[in-house]
């Protein structure tokens, strides 16, 4: 029973060998009820036509004639289907062989390519012929098989990206402690400070890679409610003004004069601004300007953030937006940047249902960041 539990082909015959077994069931049966019955008929109508003459001088012989007769046609009837079930089922031999190959071939090698993406081999694929069901099995899987193999690299990059982001705070940290316990440095207040900084970007790199993954996952439920747009810039604008006075960066809020609503959480959205001011603050050299607009168009509001700072080299536009993308890594680095805070503020704004793009004339020629939030009501 557990043989043919675990065999597709033998459960394909047998399914064909109960019709067959239930056809002939049923027509043995019919002509066992059905026969009699219509040569009695006969026999009367035979009778009746031909007369009392026939039954003079063969009377005597003519039921067991016909008995014989009927034995006769029983026996051949019998022979016949013995014969048509024996055909029958040679064939639902064959064709269910043939079928089970044709099902149970494909069947099989997926069986064995899941089995080898299981232990890790990603790039396996199978090879999809034809039109049926089966094939297009066969290229859903290699479309699964693809996105897995997506996953894993990004994994892997990802692993690979976090353990160097964090080993560059661990160095310094590790090397000033060494210098103290070694004597080489002095035990002062700032070489203290200066692992207690190293400390913080430590820190500050967790949390943003928390968040990261908390906003990559889609696991933030966003609070929307309608935010009135310049009082969320003007918020963020006087938070940050004494930085941007600090580097001596003009700041200029050209805002509408009548209250704009936007379906956002508020909290979000300030989050985003705060990202991409910060960005204008930290990529603009002393005396530069940095310009926030926002204006409301057809269904959405488009807001601008734009600067005349070092500016990004058009090849790498599109780029900036990917986790742990930094133009110049080295100088993003000192800057204290991690290349986390754009690719945040993609996933909040697209989860708000906008849209997010930064645009740069070139290197050193100052650069725009614009995003769109649906208008309220
Ligand atoms: N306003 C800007 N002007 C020029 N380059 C920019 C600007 N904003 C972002 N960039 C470039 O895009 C990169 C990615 O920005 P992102 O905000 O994601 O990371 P970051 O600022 O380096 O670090 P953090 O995760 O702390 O924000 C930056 O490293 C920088 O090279
Ligand atoms: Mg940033």
């Amino acid at each position: 029973m557990k043989f043919i539990r675990s065999h597709l082909g033998i459960k394909l015959f047998f399914s064909y060998f109960a019709v067959i077994v239930v056809g002939m069931a049923v027509v043995a049966l019919t002509t066992g009820v059905v026969t009699p019955r219509a040569y009695a008929r006969h026999l009367f109508y035979m009778e009746q036509e031909l007369g009392s003459g026939m039954g003079m001088g063969q009377g005597h012989g003519q039921g067991g004639m016909m008995s014989d007769f009927y034995a006769n046609f029983q026996a051949t009837f019998n022979e016949s289907l013995l014969i048509a079930v024996l055909a029958a089922s040679a064939t639902a031999l064959i064709v269910s062989f043939f079928f089970s190959q044709r099902i149970l071939g494909p069947v099989n090698v997926m069986k064995v390519a899941s089995r080898r993406i299981a232990e890790g081999h990603f790039d396996e694929r199978i090879r999809s012929e034809g039109e049926d069901e089966l094939s297009q099995m066969a290229g859903s899987f290699n479309r699964m098989a693809e996105q897995l193999e997506q996953i894993e690299n990004m994994r892997r990059r990802l692993i690979g990206d976090v353990a160097h982001e964090l080993r560059t705070p661990l160095t310094a940290i590790k090397g000033s402690a060494e210098g103290l316990i070694d004597g080489v440095l002095p035990a002062t207040v700032e070489t203290f400070q200066q692992i207690h900084a190293e400390s913080e970007r430590l820190s500050r790199l967790v949390d943003d890679l928390q968040e990261l993954s908390r906003v990559e996952s889609g696991a933030i439920q966003l609070d929307v409610h309608p935010v009135d747009l310049t009082a969320a810039i003007q918020t963020v604008g006087g938070r940050m003004r004494h930085l941007f006075n600090e580097k001596r960066i003009a700041l200029t809020l050209n805002l509408p004069g009548v209250p704009t609503l936007v379906s956002a959480d508020e909290d979000r959205l300030i989050q985003v601004l705060t990202n991409l001011m910060g960005n204008a603050l930290r990529y603009t050299p002393v005396g530069g300007k940095v310009t926030v607009t926002a204006a409301a168009e057809k269904a959405h509001a488009l807001i601008s953030i734009r600067d005349t700072g070092i500016g990004i080299p058009q090849d790498q536009v599109a780029r900036i937006f990917e986790r742990f993308y930094r133009v110049d890594k080295s100088r993003a680095r000192a800057g204290g940047g991690s290349g986390i805070g754009l690719t945040i503020a993609m996933h909040l704004v697209e989860a708000h249902g906008g849209r997010i793009w930064a645009e740069s004339p070139g290197d050193n020629k100052g650069s725009v960041f614009l995003f769109t939030l649906p208008l309220a009501g």
